[in-house]
């Protein structure tokens, strides 16, 4: 039996985790995954009714699942809260708490959709990057942090960058096992020619490397690899990257296929528990209208059944699934172009069940 917890957070994250869970339950009434579904809060929503963005009980129930599945946090309404408990820190607390270090992001695009990204056709065609994301360390948990006062009144904010050789070294082997699987490059992202915390990010990448000689390790600066990511993105195989030069990276990246509401996420702790969520945001902007696109939450479902669930064949049915409705020409507004029908979140849902069925 799997436990998943449910964490719909806010923005359009409770219409696409409904999807989802949609296609989840359909697997388990039609082709036997054993699966026990558990709702928490979490996020502007969690905050608006217990004043925290990770309650107590929804920590504990992410402990006892197997597997969770989240939508998105945030939004301009919450932006004026203290740092503290703003519906970000639920996320990056479930990060910390589970010790989910290893984020992949994959971005893929689908043949179908070349039409649709910002890049040329010849440039993205065949785009097949992994992402992976140092998760839990580097800027966004580094300690001191703050905003103080200095003697003369004005104020000063700041951050630390920080990374031990073992938290290097960790990212650094996940990389390399997946490039394994895939086209045994890894290109490892820093920026050692300005940052000592970078500098040892690149020693240990290379010393990691030293057991993986299949694979082709390779290192560029991340404004390089900014540029390099739009103008010939195809380069990349793996590349793995600090917390908040994953963050960005992986945005940019996102974009490439078209549309960032296509790509999934897995965020996975040492024994591959892991966390899922589409890595796009809440999107306030459409939130309740019906029309954001659910495959990212979706294709994150099929993630979560290779990574964590350990049903890699019910994984591929969704995949083909959301490849067979992308060649009906189904779109939501964000993929849709000319010669494609436009549909809503709902449909777009139901197609990707109905077309599970082969
Ligand atoms: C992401 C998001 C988060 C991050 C925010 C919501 C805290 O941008 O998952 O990429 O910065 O990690
Ligand atoms: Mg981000």
């Amino acid at each position: 039996m799997h436990n998943i917890l449910v964490l719909p957070g806010d923005g359009i994250g409770p219409e696409v985790v409904a999807e989802a869970v949609k296609v989840l339950e359909h697997l388990h009434d039609e082709f036997g995954l054993k699966l026990e579904l558990a709702h928490g809060l979490v996020g502007g929503a969690s905050y608006d009714a217990t004043g925290s963005p990770l309650p107590d009980v929804t920590l504990a129930a992410a402990r006892g699942a197997d597997a969770i599945l989240l939508g998105a946090v945030g939004g301009q309404k919450w932006e004026s809260l203290d740092i503290a408990v703003r519906p970000e820190k639920g996320l990056l607390g479930l990060r910390a708490e589970l010790g989910l270090f290893a984020n992949l992001r994959p971005a893929r695009l689908y043949h179908q959709l070349a039409d649709a990204s910002t890049l040329k056709p010849e440039v993205v065609a065949g785009l097949d990057i992994m992402i992976v994301r140092e998760l839990t360390g580097g800027i966004y948990f580094g300690r001191p942090r703050g905003i103080r006062t200095l003697e003369n009144g004005e104020r000063e904010g700041y951050n630390t960058l920080v990374y031990r050789e073992s938290e290097i070294e960790r990212i650094g082997r996940v990389a390399f096992d997946i490039a394994m699987r895939r086209g045994k490059r890894v290109c490892s992202i820093d920026k050692a020619n300005v940052l000592e915390c970078t500098e040892l990010w690149r020693e240990v990448m290379i010393r990691t490397g030293k057991d993986y000689p299949d694979v082709e390790l390779t290192h560029m600066y991340v404004d390089n690899a900014a540029m390099q990511l739009v103008r010939r993105p195809r380069q990349f195989d793996v590349m793995v990257t600090t917390n908040m030069f994953g963050d960005i990276l992986s945005d940019c990246a996102a974009m490439l296929t078209g549309s960032i509401g296509m790509l999934p996420s897995a965020s996975l702790d040492a024994t591959g528990k892991g966390m899922y969520e589409p890595i796009h945001g809440s999107a306030p902007d459409i939130a309740g209208k019906g029309i954001a696109n659910p495959l990212a939450t979706i294709l994150s479902v099929a993630m979560m059944l290779r990574y964590t669930l350990d049903e890699p064949v019910l994984a591929e049915r969704i995949e083909r699934a959301v490849e067979r409705v992308l060649d009906t020409g189904l779109r939501t507004a964000d993929i849709h172009s000319e010669g494609t029908q436009k549909i809503g979140t709902v449909a777009m849902g139901d197609a990707v069940v109905a077309a599970m069925a082969d």
